[in-house]
């Protein structure tokens, strides 16, 4: 039986086999109720997933978050998923995320003084007001609380891999332009599929002066995409789309929109983590799928979906892993419940006051504007 002093202290749980935490993560559960609500984001290890509520992409768990009605939400997921949760909670609320170290190195590609040099540089260069007339900034989801917040104060939006083209179609019924922060190769997906070619977006890249774009080009430019990408999905190229249609032929390449924009003109189908599902769900038995996404969720694809006969593999052999997911562990995910059935609060997320007001404006119009 552990004491009290035992469960405080998360050393005590990373010595322990994955297997040996099972039984308490099912009773502390237990114990809890209703009082708490687990949310997991796809990319989860199979040892944690199956202990969630519910378990979806970025867009659904914030739905969910939004929703919930327990004391406690547990997160198992990233730094950018549990903020977010935070913002769209109830007063009283309390957002835990298991492994503080849990982040995200897309969101890391922006920080929120170097966004607001790009804008005032945008401001002095005529695109735009300070308060967003001329351009609309719409920041993904995978970024921090206060550029969400920054993008809310000027008129903008938060959007998700699920329903970036519907945040676009609403940007540019208010504006000419867009600043799309951070990951370039959602924002460039996104716009060429809406008929924006290539030539009319520039990159800004925020250690460079002046973004290292000219002043012409970013006066022509229609979207500004920040110079972030996720090194997972960056790392899927059009050869192994080759490859794996060579090696099985008829096969159906089916890729995340953080990918790059070469390999998503040659996927067969682009989607969210909950969409790729989707698309393999409603397809027929026998059918053949490369994924082009975390390695957890396109093994536990393969796993389930043999079921019905679909082969799912990876688009890339080396399989593409992201580490920051990987941090929670049943060990973690054990200690955070075990301590609030103690009644100790672990990991709280919380996003400051000041921060949370526009941020929740971000999100609230992301929610209204659906998919
Ligand atoms: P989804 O919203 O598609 O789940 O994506 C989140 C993410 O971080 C993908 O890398
Ligand atoms: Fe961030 Fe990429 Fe991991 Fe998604 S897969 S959480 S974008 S690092």
């Amino acid at each position: 039986m552990a004491t009290a002093a035992d469960v405080c202290s998360l050393e005590n749980y990373l010595a322990l086999p994955d297997h040996t935490m099972d039984e308490r993560i099912a009773a502390a559960r237990k114990e809890l109720g209703r009082e708490c609500v687990i949310l997991g984001h796809h990319y989860q290890r199979d040892e944690v997933i199956r202990f969630a509520d519910f378990r979806g992409d970025s867009y659904k768990l914030a739905q969910q978050a939004a929703e919930a009605r327990s004391r406690y939400i547990l997160f198992c997921g990233v730094h950018f998923m549990a903020e977010s949760a935070d913002i769209l909670s109830r007063p009283g609320q309390i957002t835990i995320l298991p492994d503080l170290n849990a982040g995200c190195s897309m969101a890391d590609m922006a920080e929120i003084t170097q966004v607001e040099d790009c804008w005032e540089q945008l401001v002095r260069a005529g695109l735009t007001t300070d308060e967003g007339q001329g351009m609309t900034p719409i920041t993904y989801m995978n970024s921090a609380a206060a550029i969400k917040a920054f993008c809310g104060e000027r008129g903008g939006v938060v959007c998700t891999s699920s329903n970036a083209p519907a945040a676009f179609r609403w940007a540019l019924g208010k504006n000419e332009k867009i600043l799309f922060l951070p990951d370039q190769h959602l924002g460039r997906n996104t716009a060429y599929a809406m008929g924006i070619p290539l030539h009319d977006m520039a990159v800004w890249d925020p250690f460079m002066i002046g973004g290292g774009v000219t002043p012409d080009r970013l006066r022509a430019a229609q979207v500004i995409l920040w110079k972030g990408h996720c090194s997972v999905h960056q790392r899927f190229l059009p050869e192994h789309v080759d490859h794996v249609r060579a090696s099985y032929p008829g096969i159906r390449v089916i890729v995340h929109p953080e990918c790059r924009w070469e390999v998503c003109q040659k996927a067969d189908g682009i989607g969210s983590t909950e969409g790729l599902l989707e698309i393999i769900r409603s397809a027929p038995s026998g059918s053949m799928f490369a994924v082009g996404t975390e390695i957890h969720l396109v093994n536990r694809m393969g796993k389930e979906f043999a079921r019905e006969d679909k082969k799912v593999i990876t688009l890339d052999d080396s399989g593409c892993l992201c580490t920051t997911m990987f941090r929670i562990s049943p060990q973690h995910l054990c200690w955070a419940l075990e301590n609030l059935v103690e009644g100790n609060v672990v990991n709280r997320i919380q996003v400051k006051d000041d921060v949370k007001q526009w941020a929740r404006v971000a999100l609230d119009r992301m929610l209204e504007i659906r998919q």
